[in-house]
């Protein structure tokens, strides 16, 4: 059995033919956007995180068709090369990425926050980017850039 879901990815909407026990991160992926990482596969590490609807959530623990008629957000839509998001700026700047395998997740994580609020405290930085694991980079860095890229869209900074 087949099931039809539609969704707005990245303000282009998308029609797709899935298995109705399909997990969204496997729809997403051989969609193209490999930039939602399969990391634990079990909602711990954060590296599948994309936007629904605004909420940061693992698509690793979330059927495809829990999000059908969803507005869902991944990496491919936050900046471009020519036009990086201050974020992707900011975490270049602090030196916040190593490998580089959790940064669409934490990203994606920051952005949920700063897009509900530009004067987050350290406090809510480190509690929007608790469910992200980071392996190699570690998370002063990251939470200073998530800082910082605040600051630069409130105008405080350039
Ligand atoms: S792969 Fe989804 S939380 Fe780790
Ligand atoms: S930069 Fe390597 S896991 Fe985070």
């Amino acid at each position: 059995m087949t099931m039809k879901i539609n969704l707005t990815i990245n303000n282009h909407p998308k029609t797709f033919i899935i298995d109705p026990s399909e997990l969204l991160i496997d729809v997403l992926r051989r969609e193209g956007y490999v930039s939602v990482k399969r990391g634990c596969d079990e909602g711990t590490c954060g590296a599948c995180v994309v936007l629904l609807n605004g909420k940061a959530v693992k698509s690793c623990i979330l059927l495809a068709a829990q999000a059908h008629e969803g507005t869902i957000t991944t990496i491919e839509g936050v900046g471009t090369r020519d036009q990086p998001h201050p974020l992707q700026l900011a975490f270049v700047d602090e030196g916040a990425i190593q490998c580089g395998f959790c940064i669409p997740g934490i990203l994606l994580s920051a952005k949920a926050l700063l897009d509900k609020t530009l004067s987050p405290t350290k406090e809510e930085v480190k509690i929007a980017l608790d469910g992200n694991l980071c392996r190699c980079t570690g998370y002063s860095g990251q939470i200073k850039a998530v800082l910082k890229a605040a600051a630069v869209m409130r105008g405080d900074k350039k």
